[in-house]
């Protein structure tokens, strides 16, 4: 049996990968601060939980893992220009650090998960040969962890970057902040879709099922296809103009659940705006994705009618991890003796003052 080390397992993407590498018959060692809940994984017999920081992985958690999938990250852009620091030394320094300790333990595979933001703004449609545009720390530092862990491949240990478009779609750590599905919560909840101005930008997206289907496709795909390479991952056909895309996104809850949507406007005009061309993941994995928008909303739709999922402060990335830091320092301030009100009571001590009495 073979065994995938996955960081960031408890996240958007790395909640839906797990199950999948459990049920074709991987071991996963599921790695994570798990600032979302470590419930949001199912249990399982070859499943192992291991909550660390990956700024702090020792040597000997690789050992006898076949394959790395290296998810984690702060992972947007706002949280990213909040907790600058942090994002560098996570989303750029981990990952170089973990893919270097992953090739001396003998792990065959290493597989970064970038992102088509660091394409940043472009007029011409970009492919993975074009000249980058990162705009934000986010999108800096996956451009910087890029191309600090493609020089390591080599026969022994093959590495490929994929660059997801923005991800959406069912995920047991639902978030809302990611384009499609906050639109989706906005319009459904209010009958008013927030879209962010001027709606001419153009954004790829991808289904988080899509997604992480790519990520199991290069544990066995042939390495003289992916060894050092990068793909982008999405589809033409996904390439969408956010006003386009407001309007499928309205019609398609319209149509689910007879509410009107009206569209509102928010924020400053958009600068990122970027069309990706996916021709060489079609053209040398033959991959293309199985989902589009409308089919993404709808799945929303449904487990939001359902009472399966809500908006949740820990559903927006950014409030989360501002929420975390919030109660870290008023919790730190208070607490005594080990607790708030629950406290370590050091019985002898208690028994002599009641005999002085
Ligand atoms: N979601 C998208 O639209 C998208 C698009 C392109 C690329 N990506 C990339 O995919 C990866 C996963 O994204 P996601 O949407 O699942 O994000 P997420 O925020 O849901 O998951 C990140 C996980 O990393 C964990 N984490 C953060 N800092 C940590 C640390 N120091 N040590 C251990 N664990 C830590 C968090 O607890 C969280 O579970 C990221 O690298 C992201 O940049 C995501």
């Amino acid at each position: 049996m073979e065994t995938v080390l996955v960081t960031g397992a408890g996240g958007y993407i790395g909640t839906v990968l797990v199950p999948k590498l459990l049920e074709k018959g991987y071991k996963v060692k599921a790695v994570d601060r798990y600032f979302f809940g470590k419930e949001k994984l199912p249990y399982h017999e070859n499943l192992e939980i291991i909550q660390e920081d990956t700024r702090k992985l020792s040597e000997n958690l690789f050992e006898n893992v076949d394959y790395v999938i290296d998810l984690v990250a702060i992972s947007n852009d706002p949280s990213g220009e909040l907790f600058n620091e942090a994002t560098w030394q996570i989303n750029y320094e981990s990952r170089v650090r973990t893919a270097n300790i992953a090739k001396r333990n003998g792990v065959k595979r290493y597989i970064l998960p970038s992102s088509c933001s660091i394409y940043g703004f472009q007029e011409a449609i970009v492919d993975e040969t074009s000249p980058t545009n990162p705009l934000t720390t986010y999108a800096k530092a996956n451009e910087k962890a890029e191309q600090e862990v493609l020089p390591l491949a080599d026969k022994d240990f093959v590495v490929t970057v994929i660059r997801q478009s923005t991800v959406f779609g069912y995920s047991p750590r639902m978030r809302f902040d990611l384009a499609i599905n906050g639109m989706t919560y906005g319009a459904w909840k209010t009958g008013k879709l927030p879209l962010m101005r001027d709606g001419t930008q153009y954004r790829p997206m991808v289904h988080v099922q899509d997604t992480t289907d790519v990520m199991i496709l290069l544990l066995n795909d042939e390495e003289e296809k992916i060894n050092g390479e990068i793909f982008n991952v999405g589809a033409d056909h996904l390439n969408y103009q956010i006003c386009n895309l407001g309007k499928i996104v309205a019609e398609t809850i319209e149509k689910e659940t007879g509410k009107e949507i009206e569209i509102e406007w928010y924020g400053d005009p958009d600068h990122r705006s970027y069309r990706v061309s996916f021709k060489k993941i079609r053209e040398i994995l033959g991959w293309e994705p199985k989902w589009d928008a409308k089919a993404g909303v709808k799945e929303i739709v449904n487990k939001l009618e359902g009472g399966e999922i809500d908006k949740t402060t820990e559903t927006i990335t950014l409030n989360w991890y501002k929420e975390l830091e919030k109660w870290f320092n008023i919790i730190e301030e208070l607490k005594m003796y080990g607790g708030i009100l629950n406290i370590d009571i050091n019985k002898e001590e208690i028994k002599t003052f009641d005999k002085k009495i």
